[in-house]
């Protein structure tokens, strides 16, 4: 760090020295790095600023470090601070005297500005495949069980059957929003920060139209201040990963209560299930419970940096170091747990015969007996609190609706009919014939247009 010490007379005390840097987390964004550094030079030259003959001798010496590192063959030396540092030492000893040129025009806080929005872009991409990929697995599980029919719940409470298959399209549905917010996200991590330098802009005559061409910008940040201090596009992606894990941590939720003894509505492949150590019949849905509780640290990322950011002057400050490990963290987690989602929903098993089972209890045709008497001229508040005595009446003879003689039912409204009897499964489901509705033929449609989606 000799190199950025002339002013001093000392070296850094060795703990000032561990507790300032961040290379330990920040080699990761070696490509990034060396990318950027690249495409600064080529700039520089063809600017003029430096010669072609010290450009060339840089950047064979910027994809020869590169190898190094690839190959494992880098020596990540802590007191050189940060990746920045690090790569431009050792490029000062394998070029020479030309190493030190690479920094002309540039700064570290346009550097790093940099190579987070590079990091961002590339994880983003990486996040949208992961997202596709589990609305696939969402889609075929859906399809593969058509016909499956399920208690829908409110409060956890038996409410009205839907068929599987809808309900699996709700997480499609939430999916396809979290990947329009990772789309709008990527729009503002698309803007190139280099050129700014320490905060004012450089003083040189660069061209950073050519920078943002050569790195994959389609645009170059309109203030120079701005581009140096601003994290909210890391942000934007913590907070759009938070809102993903909470709908993963949601549907892992379900699989948990629905892969128990009491629900036993699916059973879970034995390759994404554990063992106890100590009860020999358990076997358990840690990875659901895991996806359900990483979310936690996802949004403890965002938290952090969001009380980090607040109190900030312009430009930049050191404070902005503590971006990249809660980055890091947040894009390893919601990658590796769609990864680990995926594979589980399309190796569960339905248990479509308890599923079914399960739309026998609960009363769970009541709304459909208060629909029958609003079909036949009672209001529908007059006839949810007929439906209601009705239901607190079979339920005290230890009867099912079914059970019941049209007499008993005519003893609530004289507007029961043998008709009643048609009422079922089936028609309940049939009878949401909305939009949006559970209807068989409406889930059918939404899985084609599910399905035309992700083909885009
Ligand atoms: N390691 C620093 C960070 O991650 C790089 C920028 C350092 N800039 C500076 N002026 N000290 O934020």
């Amino acid at each position: 760090m000799s190199h950025i010490r002339g002013r001093f007379s000392k070296p850094a005390d060795k703990a000032v020295a561990q507790y300032t840097a961040s290379l330990p987390f920040d080699h990761r964004l070696y490509q990034q790095d060396i990318d950027g550094s690249i495409a600064h030079a080529k700039m520089l030259t063809r600017q003029g600023i430096i010669t072609d003959d010290e450009a060339t001798q840089i950047i064979n010496g910027l994809e020869a470090i590169r190898q190094e590192i690839e190959k494992g063959k880098f020596e990540f030396k802590a007191e050189l601070e940060d990746i920045h540092m690090t790569i431009e030492s050792r490029l000062i000893e394998k070029a020479g005297e030309v190493g030190r040129k690479l920094h002309t025009a540039r700064s570290r806080n346009d550097q790093v500005a940099l190579d987070m929005r590079l990091f961002t872009g590339e994880a983003i991409v990486d996040t949208l495949n992961g997202l596709r990929n589990f609305q696939r697995a969402l889609l075929d599980l859906a399809e593969a069980n058509i016909e499956v029919v399920m208690p829908g719940y409110t409060h956890l409470q038996v409410a009205q059957p839907v068929l599987l298959a809808h309900h699996l399209l709700a997480y499609f549905e939430m999916l396809q929003r979290d990947i329009e917010r990772f789309n709008d996200c990527l729009k503002r991590v698309d803007v190139l920060p280099l050129g700014s330098g320490a905060l004012a802009g450089v003083a040189y005559d660069i061209d950073r139209e050519f920078l943002a061409k050569e790195l994959g910008f389609s645009q170059v940040s309109r203030n120079s201040l701005d581009a140096v201090s601003d994290r909210d596009f890391i942000l934007e992606y913590e907070a759009a990963a938070s809102i993903c894990m909470m709908h993963i941590s949601r549907l892992a939720e379900e699989i948990v209560v629905w892969s128990s003894a009491e629900f036993d509505f699916i059973e879970l492949d034995e390759a994404y299930a554990t063992g106890s150590s100590i009860m020999p019949q358990k076997k358990n849905p840690d990875v659901a419970e895991l996806a359900r509780g990483k979310t936690g640290r996802v949004y403890g990322s965002l938290i952090a940096l969001l009380t980090t950011m607040k109190g900030l002057p312009l430009a930049y400050n050191r404070d902005m170091q503590e971006d990249k490990q809660g980055l890091f963290d947040t894009v390893d987690t919601l990658l590796s747990t769609l990864e680990v989602m995926v594979g589980m929903v399309r190796t569960l098993k339905v248990k479509a015969e308890n599923t079914s089972k399960a739309v026998e209890r609960g009363y769970i045709l009541a709304t459909d007996l208060a629909d029958y008497l609003v079909k036949r001229g009672e209001s529908f508040r007059k006839a949810h609190e007929i439906v209601g005595k009705l239901v607190s009446y079979t339920a005290k003879k230890g009867k099912s609706f079914a059970e019941l003689s049209i007499n008993e039912y005519k003893k609530f409204s004289p507007l029961f009919g043998e008709n009643v009897r048609k009422i079922s499964i089936k028609s309940s489901l049939a009878a949401r014939d909305v939009v949006g509705g559970t209807a068989p033929k409406r889930v059918k449609q939404a899985l084609a247009k599910a399905r035309k989606i992700i083909e885009v």
